[in-house]
């Protein structure tokens, strides 16, 4: 009889029925009379016996890992006592050769495996990639897309797709990529957040899925050169509670970070939405078997009560001159010391913070001088010697930062003012600036990085395991 052609993960209907798949040589086991497949094709894996004339041929005793084939048989639910993915087995009656692979004294089909040396698992990722946990958590990935679109739908936002290439920085001169576009400077993105700002008058709450590009010098299990960077702006929030509150400045700050953390935390929805599907469900188990989506609400900290916290948990931090150089002691040793208000809090502290927490926690109300040009500040806080902004990162426990987000300066003569601070010249920036020339409102938003936000679901030691291709500094292949 005809044969139905079907992907592995669509067989359950077609059992009892003959069924020609294809695929890659997963698992091989080759005995006397009898050769044992598991056959991959991306959407599953398959059990498939040969035996008997079609067991005997040159091809089928020289087969190797990783070559492909096409199977045909009965598909056969497996007898009681025995296991296999699906419940059923294919008994192949007929089978072709389509492309061979070199076998085991390959170094990639023999050798590699988790503890091989890390440069060579970067060198063959496109080969890396066929294992088990490495799609396994690129199809996590695809889910998590997915259901973030979905929670930013029911947060009624609207998706846009911004630009790769710009003109203009948001996070910093340090770490623009540099290139030459016609004749022009021109750089790579680091965050969409600017164009963003723009589409509220347009299109109401807007959302992204970007690659942003840091040329940071950081070989941390947590950066990478180019990164998926999810970002939301959202108009009108807190403005009225901001005026409320104006008299009562604690007050005010707490009312209006808390509405406003208020939807960075729904963006966890999609933990919620993704869970209830059995598919991810099951892979985010695989991955992480003691995963348990976190409480709401998560423990917010104010930066100023952070840094108190680091100190009566004595962790501290590399001392440094004024040049930035660190402080040796007599030993030679990096000199540690106590924080103070106005460190920045580093990735070690943040993270030794984040893990004894164990869950997440919300820092916000960083000093103006530690965060991005674009950041509006707490108000009444003129004259003060450092002055805090309406800012927050999200951290994760194993992670560190995942969120980063803040209100925005609103206001056409304070943005000025924050270009002139930074040494920014605003001609470039005329379309931002326009935003609060042309009917101005309050917002806020928020950058997510996916690669860090599915370390932390997934359970990966680094970033690097979460995307397709990473790149960090030297690294741009394949
Ligand atoms: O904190 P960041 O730099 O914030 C922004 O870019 C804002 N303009 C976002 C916004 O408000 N629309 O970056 C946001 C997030 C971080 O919390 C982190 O998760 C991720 O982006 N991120 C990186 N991920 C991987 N590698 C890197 N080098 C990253 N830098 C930032
Ligand atoms: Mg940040």
């Amino acid at each position: 009889p005809e044969a139905k052609k079907s992907k592995i993960n669509r067989l359950e209907s077609l059992r009892t029925q003959r069924v020609r798949v294809m695929g890659w040589v997963h698992r091989l086991r080759q005995q006397k009379d009898i050769t044992f497949i598991t056959l991959r094709d991306g959407t599953g894996y398959l059990q498939a016996v040969l035996s008997g004339v079609v067991n005997q041929t040159y091809q089928a005793l020289t087969l190797t890992l990783e070559s492909t084939v096409e199977l045909v048989g009965l598909l056969q639910e497996v007898p009681e006592g025995k296991t296999a993915p699906g419940g059923h087995e294919l008994v192949v009656d007929y089978w072709k050769l389509l492309g061979a692979a070199p076998g085991q004294e390959d170094a990639f089909t023999n050798r590699l495996n988790e503890k091989s040396d890390p440069s060579i698992l970067a060198d063959l990722r496109h080969l890396v990639l066929r294992g088990e946990t490495s799609s396994n958590i690129l199809r996590l990935r695809a889910a998590l897309l997915a259901a973030f679109r979905q929670a930013y739908a029911k947060l009624n936002c609207t998706e846009v797709t911004t630009p790769c290439i710009v003109q203009t920085m948001v996070e910093g001169g340090a770490t623009l990529f540099k290139f030459d576009y016609y004749g022009q400077p021109a750089f790579l993105t680091q965050s969409s957040q600017l164009y963003l700002e723009t589409c509220l008058p347009s299109l109401g709450d807007v959302f992204c899925f970007q690659e942003s590009f840091r040329a940071e010098n950081s070989h941390t299990r947590r950066h990478l050169a180019e990164y998926t960077h999810m970002e939301g702006e959202i108009g009108f929030i807190n403005f009225d509670q901001l005026m409320d509150h104006i008299e009562a400045l604690v007050r005010a700050i707490s009312e209006t970070s808390t509405s406003y953390l208020k939807h960075a935390i729904q963006i966890c929805d999609a933990v919620d939405i993704l869970l209830k599907d059995p598919a991810s469900a099951a892979l985010v188990k695989q991955l992480n078997p003691t995963f348990e989506a976190p409480a709401r609400p998560f423990l917010r900290i104010s930066y100023v009560d952070a840094i108190a916290w680091l100190n009566e948990h004595g962790i501290k931090h590399p001392a440094e001159d004024e040049a930035g150089n660190p402080i040796l002691d007599e030993s030679g040793q990096a000199k540690m010391v106590e924080h103070a208000v106005g460190d920045d809090i580093a990735e070690a502290a943040e993270r030794q913070m984040t893990d004894i927490i164990g869950k997440p926690v919300f820092l916000h109300s960083f000093p103006a001088e530690l965060k991005a040009f674009y950041m509006k500040k707490i108000p009444g806080q003129e004259g003060s010697k450092l002055t805090f902004t309406e800012s927050c990162d999200l951290l994760m426990p194993n992670v560190g930062e995942i969120v980063g987000g803040s209100m925005r300066i609103d206001d056409f003569d304070e943005l000025i003012a924050a270009y002139r601070r930074e040494g920014m010249d605003p001609t470039s920036y005329y379309w931002y600036t326009d935003q609060r020339k042309y009917g101005t409102c309050p917002h806020g938003g928020y950058g997510l990085g996916v690669e860090r936000f599915l370390a932390w679901l997934a359970n990966r030691y680094t970033v690097r395991e979460c995307v397709l291709y990473p790149r960090w500094p030297g690294r741009a292949t394949p």
